[in-house]
């Protein structure tokens, strides 16, 4: 079976970028697991992505809990001398079960390519965490209608190496640049539905069973528009910044769609 499909959609997911130092991560923490007592979120899997230095509060909080946890980056080497670095047997050991990679801050200004953001899932699938990897172009990529051009080159460059196997645990994120962050709005919902279209297409046509691989939207979801997105062909979750710094609004972005 496809590992990641063992994971119920959808997968409603939040990377809290560089925020919530590890007393406000405990707190944060606290409020989701009683959010999740509750039972309210179906069947959906939920997961939270802190900075490096909170997954330890994430461990102690959130383990034997439904909420899943991870890290928002890695280094593609599994030890040695990187100064600064956190590898993924790192990860793993804290219990992280997924990695971002490839998000377009790190792109614009750490410079990551997408070889380097290759690298860095299969170090990841080493040691047996699922990739949450971003995609998406730039605002003026988008005017100039090159999304899906620019997509396909990302996912060629990023998975040019990836097996069968590994493929089996690919989680993937459409992030259009331009729908990210203070000030920008959600992509319209007929560019996300082609968009995960071309991606879905394209991931069953590199590998077998690549149909199945989820594919999440994320770009200034918030609680006013999740259930739409949900909605909408092809998207198989949602992935949260800003409007996810609220626990409860996170925890109301979890339920949004269900009665
Ligand atoms: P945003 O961030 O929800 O604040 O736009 C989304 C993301 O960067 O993944």
């Amino acid at each position: 079976m496809h590992v990641v499909e063992a994971a119920a959609r959808p997968l409603i997911g939040t990377s809290w970028k560089m925020n919530l130092a590890p007393d406000q991560a405990r707190a944060y923490v606290r409020r989701l697991r009683t959010q999740a007592a509750d039972d309210a979120w179906g069947s959906r899997t939920i997961f939270v992505l802190p900075p490096y230095v909170d997954i330890g509060v994430a461990r102690e909080e959130l383990s034997g809990s439904r909420v899943l946890y991870g890290a928002q980056n890695v280094h593609h080497a599994d030890a040695g001398a990187y100064t600064g670095e956190i590898s993924a047997q790192m990860l793993a050991a804290l219990g992280c079960r997924i990695v971002e990679v490839g998000h377009s801050e790190r792109r614009r200004d750490e410079l990551e390519t997408d070889e380097l953001i290759g690298a860095k899932v299969a170090a990841i699938r080493r040691y047996g965490m699922w990739p949450l990897v971003c995609v998406g172009e730039s605002g003026a990529q988008h005017d100039d209608g090159l999304s899906m051009q620019v997509v396909v080159g990302q996912l060629e460059r990023i998975f040019e190496r990836t097996t069968d196997e590994d493929a089996r645990s690919l989680l993937v994120a459409y992030e259009p640049w331009w729908a990210i962050g203070a000030g920008a709005t959600a992509a319209p919902l007929e560019h996300i539905a082609r968009l995960h279209a071309d991606i879905h297409m394209w991931l069953s046509e590199r590998w077998p069973g690549g149909d199945q691989i989820p594919v999440l939207y994320g770009g200034s979801v918030d609680l006013s528009n999740a259930a739409p997105l949900l909605a909408t062909s092809g998207v198989d979750g949602l992935f949260v910044g800003r409007a996810a710094l609220d626990p409860l609004t996170f925890a109301a972005i979890c339920r949004a769609g269900l009665t």
